[in-house]
Formats: structure tokens, C-alpha cells, sequence
């Protein structure tokens, strides 16, 4: 309790927080993460249904998965981690939110200044034309896969698969964001994932305090986090909103 209160004294006098999370944020929402146990990557191997020359071979086999993941997505609502990170941005403390998720939580939640590092699942694009339409639940029963009404192309969610590069506005935007920032919170995200896992170095390296937030260590844990909190984002974030009110 004593680390909470430390840690709401320095947003309230240092403000300017950047968060970056993962998909530990969202389990709460009922999103698996993608490795341990429960993880999606368990299931299916992601050099065989996550890499963008798997999707170019066999659209068909990489859809059966795109599918199961977007009926969770459709289902999940925002967790008590998503709410007080809204809540902070609200009161002027949270300057942004970059995320390695794409099921657009933070934005259902509220928060304006979203960078969606690794896209997102809600929209769908031509990987020829790069035309883009949302991804609606319909979509769910067209078999194999929706095609681009233009170009007849097998369409793809708009996210960033293995092998495809990071949309360069949402690097450079992120980048800045990582270097501005007073206090940077790393939520629940393994941090083995590059160049995303980058960003709190980056942070680190401009002077931020770093914040983290995860049932489990990382990488960053023991190089860089100043401050950890063991355990589920949602049981520690709406304390911290509490204490800053
Ligand atoms: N609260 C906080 N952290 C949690 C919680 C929770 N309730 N539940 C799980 N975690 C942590 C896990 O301990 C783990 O460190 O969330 C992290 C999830 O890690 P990953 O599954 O590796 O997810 P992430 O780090 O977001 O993956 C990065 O990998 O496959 C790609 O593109 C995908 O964006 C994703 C990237």
C-alpha cells in the first residue's frame, strides 16, 4: 500500500504519464494473452497462423484463427485497468496510451490519445490497394475469408503480423510520446516482442520513472522498472485513480 501511495505522489507532482501496454490488460476483458499456459500461441504456432507469408500461402487456415479471435474480441469489454487509465487521461495526468493490442479496448474505454502500435483487429484491409473496411461481426460468416470488392484479394484485419512492418506514423508517434514522458507505466506485457519492447527504454533513457504492472517478472523488471506491482493491473491502477482524486 505504502509503494501505491509513493507512486500517486509522484504522478501527481510529475504528471505527464505514458502508458504501454499489453495483453495483460486485457485478460480481465476475457482476451487470453498470446503466451503461457492459457495462451494463443499454445494453440497455434504463430510461424504457421501469425506470419505474413503464412497468410499470403494460405488465407483460408490463417481465417479459421482470425476468426476465433475476433468473435473474443467482439465479445470483451473494457477491465478496471482500461476504466483508470481513462480516468487518468480525463484528469490530466495520462498524456497518451501506446499499445501492443489490437483489440481496441482503450478507445471503448474512453482515452483519446491511443497509438495502436500493432493496429487494430476492428478494421479490415487490402493488402493490395490498402482500402479498409470495418470489420463487422458479419464478416464472421463469410467463407473462406472477405475479399477486397476492388482487387478480389483475400482481406487481412488491419494488424501488423510477423514479418510486416510497425505503421511508421504510429512508431514515430510513439517514440515521441516514450521520450516526453515524466513516469512511463509498462502494464502486462512480457516485453519479448521488438521493436515494441524498445519503448520504456527508450523512457528509461530520456529520464522517466518506470512503473510496471504484471502477475509475472520480465525483462524489464530488473534493468529498468523502478517501481513493481505483482499482480493483476486491475487490482492496482483504480487504487492509484482513488489516491490521485
Ligand atoms: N495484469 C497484468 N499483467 C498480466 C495479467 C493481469 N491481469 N495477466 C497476465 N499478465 C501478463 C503476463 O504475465 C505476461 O507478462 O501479461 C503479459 C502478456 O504477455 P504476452 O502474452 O507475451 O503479450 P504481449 O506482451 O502483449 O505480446 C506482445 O506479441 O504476438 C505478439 O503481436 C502480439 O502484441 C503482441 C505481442
Amino acid at each position: 500500500m505504502d509503494t501505491i501511495k509513493k507512486v500517486a505522489e509522484i504522478i501527481k507532482e510529475k504528471k505527464n504519464v505514458v502508458a504501454f501496454t499489453g495483453a495483460g490488460i486485457s485478460v480481465e476483458s476475457g482476451i487470453p494473452t498470446f503466451r503461457g499456459a492459457q495462451g494463443l500461441w499454445e494453440r497455434y504456432d504463430p510461424d504457421e497462423y501469425a506470419h505474413i507469408s503464412s497468410f499470403n500461402r494460405n488465407p483460408e487456415k490463417v481465417w479459421m484463427m482470425l476468426r476465433e479471435m475476433a468473435q473474443v474480441i467482439f465479445e470483451a469489454k473494457p477491465s478496471a485497468a482500461h476504466e483508470a487509465l481513462s480516468e487518468l487521461e480525463k484528469m490530466g495526468y495520462l498524456r497518451a496510451v501506446i499499445t501492443q493490442n489490437v483489440d481496441g479496448l482503450h478507445h471503448l474505454a474512453g482515452n483519446k490519445n491511443v497509438i495502436e502500435y500493432h493496429g487494430n483487429h476492428r478494421w479490415l484491409v487490402c493488402p493490395l490497394c490498402r482500402g479498409k473496411t470495418p470489420f463487422t461481426k458479419d464478416v464472421l460468416s463469410i467463407f473462406p475469408y472477405p475479399r477486397c470488392e476492388t482487387c478480389q484479394r483475400a482481406l487481412k484485419p488491419d494488424v501488423v503480423f510477423f514479418g510486416e512492418n510497425i505503421p511508421i506514423e504510429a512508431m514515430i508517434r510513439a517514440n515521441e510520446e516514450a521520450k516526453n514522458c515524466n513516469v512511463m507505466f509498462i502494464i502486462g506485457t512480457s516485453g519479448v516482442v521488438y521493436p515494441a519492447a524498445e519503448i520504456p527504454y527508450i523512457s528509461k533513457s530520456h529520464g522517466a520513472i518506470i512503473v510496471e504492472f504484471n502477475v509475472e517478472r520480465t525483462p524489464f523488471t530488473n534493468s529498468i522498472t523502478d517501481y513493481f506491482f505483482a499482480g493483476s493491473a486491475s487490482s492496482f491502477l483504480p487504487e492509484i485513480v482513488k489516491m490521485l482524486r
